[in-house]
């Protein structure tokens, strides 16, 4: 038998039930979401890592010709310094990561003569660099070093010199040539030939006295035509190249990398890790930051939100430039997550399907899976989804699934992304609530209880034509979905 104080808490929570107007007949929400400002492009952060990274290398004295091309790394992330490789799955696409821009064919043009044989001059100090290689140095064999540029994934420009008085080169590689060329994955000029050596290339195991290295004749050829990168799998490109960055909103941060590439770019969109209130990267701008004309370091910006050119007019600041600005957004595989396209109505109404999404109730269920256009329910815009009978008459789980099975890659993983608000009644009454995810009728995640707008995330694999659920919602525990989106991970 109830105690009277447990019977009187029950009776009151009967009274208050009665009291809530559910969702079907316009109910105000328990809890009215908080306004979630979308945080714009932070360019100063940006502008102030660009002085503090250097990328900028040549080829080293000591390293053997013919080394292979390290991944990309990152350079920066979000202001501070780093220094890591982004994995890659397996060596094709780590070759796919390495392509930037590839030459149409191997016609090159030279972009800077050496100086003449008797003076000093010196080899590029520049960004982007890849490996060297040496060429046969009985002549000065411009076509053996721009031939092994197009053998090279990535190599954009060659810069061909000799250097002098390095031990490795005249006693230690097999070679034995000291007429070095340096693949880079970006093109350099002149005005980056700083690099004049004069390094003690060994260390001395005698008294006598080491000379120091030096270079001459060194010229620079680059590729004649520029192809544009690949687009990454699970993107399409939006915009570019030009000479504008975007500053938009639903900005996550970004990243520096030690060359313009596109797909590592989108490895690092895929791995940021969602906004709790804007959802998963959704988009990313890559550019090319020069300083006094000189490429300087390559930016990824990430964004929750999707944007495009209309947005791309942050052209850089004092003797910082944008160049090779794209823009590239991740594609959903659902039509309509954010349930906009329901447009019956332009103030309230609400039905258990349109041309995307379809809702079901059980056998004895009624309305117990909607869709509403009213945006004091929804996490963005005015559509969103109910679960939990929309006039209250029964206390039923229903099923919102998309009307078309998803076209997904067999055996490719994806991520499931959602916004779930369980908070439409007081605390007490939504804590039986549920959302399932179901993925071809396999319960894959879900959540239950009392939530405002809150992001769930679900990784799947697709199996070709799969078919995404929604269960759940048992008035007056009504759970709302919103902004759901079906990424390749
Ligand atoms: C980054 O790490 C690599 C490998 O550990 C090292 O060789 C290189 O010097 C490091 N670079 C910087 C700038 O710290
Ligand atoms: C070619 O390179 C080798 C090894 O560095 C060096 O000993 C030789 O003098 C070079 N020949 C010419 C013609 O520069
Ligand atoms: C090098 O010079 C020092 C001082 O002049 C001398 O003590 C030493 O024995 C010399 N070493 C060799 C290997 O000649
Ligand atoms: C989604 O709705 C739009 C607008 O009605 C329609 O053009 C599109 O074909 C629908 N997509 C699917 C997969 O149902």
């Amino acid at each position: 038998m109830p105690s009277p104080a447990r019977l009187f808490r029950l009776s009151a929570l009967l009274a208050s039930v009665r009291a809530i107007v559910p969702p079907g007949h316009q109910g105000a929400p328990h809890q009215i979401s908080e306004d979630r400002t979308a945080p714009t492009s932070n360019n100063i952060l940006i502008v102030q890592t660009v002085d503090r990274v250097d990328q900028k290398t040549s080829a080293p004295v000591d390293a053997p010709p013919n080394l292979d091309v390290a991944p990309t790394m990152v350079t920066a992330v979000d202001g501070n310094i780093v220094n890591t490789t982004i994995a890659t799955a397996n060596s094709e696409s780590r070759r796919d990561l390495e392509r930037f821009i590839k030459p149409r064919q191997s016609g090159f043009k030279k972009i800077f003569d050496g100086l003449p044989a008797a003076q000093k001059d010196a080899s590029i100090q520049g960004t982007a660099y890849l490996t060297h290689t040496v060429v046969n140095n009985a002549t000065y064999n411009v076509k053996a070093c721009t031939d092994w540029c197009t053998t090279v994934e990535g190599c954009v420009f060659v810069n061909l010199y000799y250097e002098f008085n390095n031990y490795f080169l005249d006693h230690v590689f097999s070679e034995k040539s000291n007429l070095k060329c340096a693949a880079y994955a970006d093109i350099h000029t002149a005005a980056e030939k700083l690099n004049f050596g004069g390094l003690a290339s060994h260390s001395p195991v005698d008294n006598a006295s080491v000379p120091f290295t030096y270079i001459t004749r060194s010229s620079g050829w680059a590729v004649d035509t520029l192809v544009d990168p690949s687009t990454p799998d699970g993107y399409e490109l939006v915009f570019g190249p030009t000479g504008g960055a975007n500053n938009a909103a639903g900005y996550m941060g970004f990243d520096f990398i030690d060359r313009y590439d596109v797909n590592a770019c989108a490895q690092l969109c895929n791995a940021r890790g969602a906004d709790p209130n804007g959802g998963g990267c959704a988009y990313f701008n890559i550019w090319r930051a020069t300083v006094d004309g000189i490429p300087t370091t390559y930016t990824c910006s990430m964004y929750y939100l999707p944007t495009d050119e209309s947005t791309a007019l942050n052209f850089g600041q004092g003797s910082l430039r944008v160049t090779s600005s794209r823009g590239y957004a991740r594609t959903s595989l659902l039509p309509d997550g954010g349930f906009e396209g329901f447009t019956l109505c332009s103030d309230f109404c609400f039905a258990t399907s349109y041309a995307n999404w379809t809702g079901t109730s059980p056998a004895s269920g009624t309305l117990d899976a909607s869709i509403f256009f009213f945006p004091p329910y929804a996490h963005t815009g005015h559509g969103s989804a109910l679960l939990g009978a929309a006039l209250g008459d029964d206390a039923l789980p229903g099923t919102l699934t998309p009307a078309a099975p998803l076209e997904t890659e067999a055996g490719a993983p994806y991520v499931v992304q959602c916004f779930v608000s369980s908070a439409f009644s007081a605390s007490e009454f939504e804590a039986a609530a549920h959302v399932d995810v179901l993925w071809n009728g396999e319960r894959v995640g879900g959540v239950h209880g009392f939530m405002e707008y809150t992001l769930v995330e679900v990784g799947v694999i697709g199996t070709g034509r799969d078919i995404l659920a929604f269960v759940g919602g048992a008035a007056p525990a009504w759970s709302f979905i919103d902004d759901c989106k079906v990424f390749k991970a």
